[in-house]
């Protein structure tokens, strides 16, 4: 099975939550979890939980990401911040293309591209997001749409720079709604962008890509969304912020 070219990873998306002093009390909770789960552990973590993260996770087993980065090293982009500011500071992943940037915060494509290039040139490993709306799904254009953003996305990034790349594939109506994707549904979608991935880059490439499932992960479902033959671990929201939810995804991964 091509499953076990790649090591599954498990990536907690704290979106707007945790003050440093929260994160303090929840990462001293992951650290002992992590270190025993057979699988990659990345927590994403607003920017002023960075410094917090990175001290207290040194010499662990969890890696640090950010949720955003801009595609410019430097200038006047207020409120932004830069993939050396990222690296600088001992992050190493970096979350792009998120629906609730693309929905809330203008992000398009050309962005979503610019983003990418400008945090693999600096060295991050980048989870970048896909995924359809509901009303793009009742279409039933879900494949063109994730074909045409996974694409989009990855325009001028080579097949050496894809050893730096997860896709995450997010179904923009299972994020935060409780509504998650039946597993069935999830592999579906990610067996096709594993296709993408081949037409584009050859089948080695398409084969060691991780390819995440995210929306409304959890517990009770991980164990079956993990069991598919294409999908290599979750981008988890809402689960990612207690640490016995956390616990069992990771353990479901391993
Ligand atoms: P959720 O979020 O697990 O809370 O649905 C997932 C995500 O947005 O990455």
């Amino acid at each position: 099975m091509n499953k076990t070219l790649r090591t599954p990873v498990i990536a907690g998306n704290w979106k707007m939550n945790k003050t440093a002093s929260e994160a303090e009390i929840l990462i001293k909770e992951l650290i002992p979890l992590a270190e025993n789960a057979a699988c990659e552990t990345v927590i994403c973590v607003p920017f002023t939980d960075i410094s917090t993260a990175v001290t207290l996770t040194k010499g662990t087993k969890i890696k640090v990401g950010a949720q955003n980065v801009h595609f410019k090293a430097s200038g006047a982009f207020t409120g932004e911040i830069s993939a050396k500011m990222l690296t600088e500071a001992g992050v190493t992943y970096v979350v792009i293309g998120h629906s609730e940037r693309r929905q809330y915060f203008n992000e398009t494509d050309l962005t979503v591209n610019r983003r990418t290039k400008a945090a693999l040139e600096a060295g991050l490993t980048v989870i970048l997001c896909v995924g359809e709306m509901l009303s793009e799904r009742e279409d039933g254009i879900t494949e063109t749409v994730v074909e045409l953003q996974t694409v989009a996305a990855l325009t001028g990034i080579t097949a050496e720079q894809m050893k730096n790349v997860i896709i995450a594939y997010e179904p923009v109506w299972a994020i935060g709604t409780g509504k998650v994707a039946t597993d069935e549904q999830a592999e579906e979608v990610c067996a096709f962008i594993r296709k993408v991935l081949e037409t584009k880059y050859g089948k080695e490439t398409a084969d060691k890509t991780v390819i995440q499932y995210g929306g409304s992960m959890n517990p009770k479902n991980a164990a079956g969304l993990l069991a598919k033959e294409n999908i290599d671990g979750g981008l988890i929201g809402g689960a990612s912020l207690k640490a016995d939810d956390f616990k069992a995804l990771l353990e479901a991964a391993s």
